[in-house]
């Protein structure tokens, strides 16, 4: 009976570590404070809900690293604006990869780790854009995690300009099983948050924990909800080989595999000045909604300012926020009321956002 429950418990944890989307490292970090790291500097958000207003950093220079092909910096058409800013977290070489591959870590290469986003425009005057969170806990396993969310972002774009009234669900739906066929994902899993926008409407699919919201007036009046199994653990679509599946089968291990289908919909108007905001949890494990609110009111209330410069400086200030060690970031606030005990600090993450302002 003792040795079933010791193996009960071996096989928790190990599936534990498999389904968490960050390596259990970080989560069993969770109950020490070692997790927040501490790096000084002050923050320009406003400090978690207390609404202190934002202060305005004078040099806009981009900290985003270079740009890929896969990514526009910054899209102007007629009807809107489109910025796109990231910055990947620092990683370390995984040895694990490198003996499996002898070569580095393609996360480490990737300009946003292994998050990923998109912006398609069609001739119709239509746009898609998203962002998608690789799951990290394959790179700690040997495998590419950056390769899902790159490919997945790439697809999306390419069904989209084929078929600019396909509905973000059905986008995701017929993209995910190409990723499911193509050779270029051997395995992993990702998160994804995607919209359309056409004609003042915006068309939202939302599979994990990326995050849309619309900002009106810099108010949030519309946003998605976070789609979690349980803390720390987005609904995420994965591909697996199947003698992995096997595999864990035989070992009494499950891995998280949910489907296109699961994604949330959601359907919004948009008005001009409207800012629509794409965003990983790298942003919303940091700051919250009002935090961003007083961001865009400084940066925007400008009329003449450049949104590609604004989307810079907003992941630049959250990559600042995600490395205080003082900073009561959405994540530790969390951890706070689930533990019961005190967590303050951001939590280092890639990070990336994709800006649309409705022109
Ligand atoms: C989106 O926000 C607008 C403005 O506050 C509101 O009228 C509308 O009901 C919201 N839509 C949904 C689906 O919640």
């Amino acid at each position: 009976m003792k040795v079933t429950r010791v193996i009960a418990l071996v096989i928790l944890s190990m599936l534990l570590s498999f389904v968490s989307k960050r390596s259990v490292q970080a989560v069993r970090q969770g109950s020490s404070k070692r997790m927040f790291s501490w790096r000084g500097g002050s923050a320009g958000f406003g400090a978690g809900s207390t609404g202190r207003s934002s202060s305005t950093i004078a040099s806009a220079a981009a900290t985003a690293a270079a740009l890929s092909t896969n990514y526009e910096d910054l899209t102007v058409l007629s009807q809107y604006t489109i910025a796109v800013a990231y910055q990947p977290k620092d990683r370390e070489e995984s040895n694990l990869f490198k003996k499996k591959h002898n070569q580095p870590l393609p996360a480490l290469e990737s300009p946003t780790g292994e998050d990923n986003a998109f912006v398609a425009v069609h001739q119709d005057g239509s746009v898609a854009v998203g962002v998608a969170d690789g799951v990290g806990g394959w790179a700690d396993a040997g495998y590419d995690s950056s390769a899902i969310s790159r490919e997945l972002c790439a697809t999306i774009k390419h069904q989209f300009s084929h078929d600019s009234q396909a509905q973000p669900k059905q986008l995701l739906e017929t993209s995910f099983q190409a990723i499911l066929e193509s050779p270029k994902v051997e395995i992993g899993g990702t998160t994804a948050c995607l919209g359309v926008i056409s004609n003042r409407k915006l068309k939202v699919a939302n599979l994990g924990d990326s995050w849309c919201g619309v900002f009106r007036n810099y108010q949030l009046v519309n946003e998605t909800a976070f789609q979690t199994h349980k803390f720390n653990t987005p609904y995420q679509l994965a591909k697996i080989p199947a003698h992995i599946l096997r595999q864990a089968e035989l070992e009494g291990r499950r891995y998280i595999r949910d489907t296109p289908a699961q994604a949330d919909v959601y359907e919004w108007d948009l008005q001009k000045d409207d800012v629509v905001l794409f965003a990983t949890d790298g942003v919303t494990d940091n700051v919250v909604p009002k935090d961003i609110e007083i961001f865009l009111r400084d940066q925007l209330e400008d009329k003449k300012s450049d949104l590609g410069d604004v989307a810079k400086l907003f992941v630049k200030e959250v990559v600042k926020v995600s490395k205080d060690s003082n900073f009561p970031s959405a994540f530790a606030q969390e951890l706070s009321t689930l533990t019961g005990q005190k967590y303050l600090g951001g939590k280092e993450d890639d990070i990336t956002v994709v800006m649309v302002r409705i022109n």
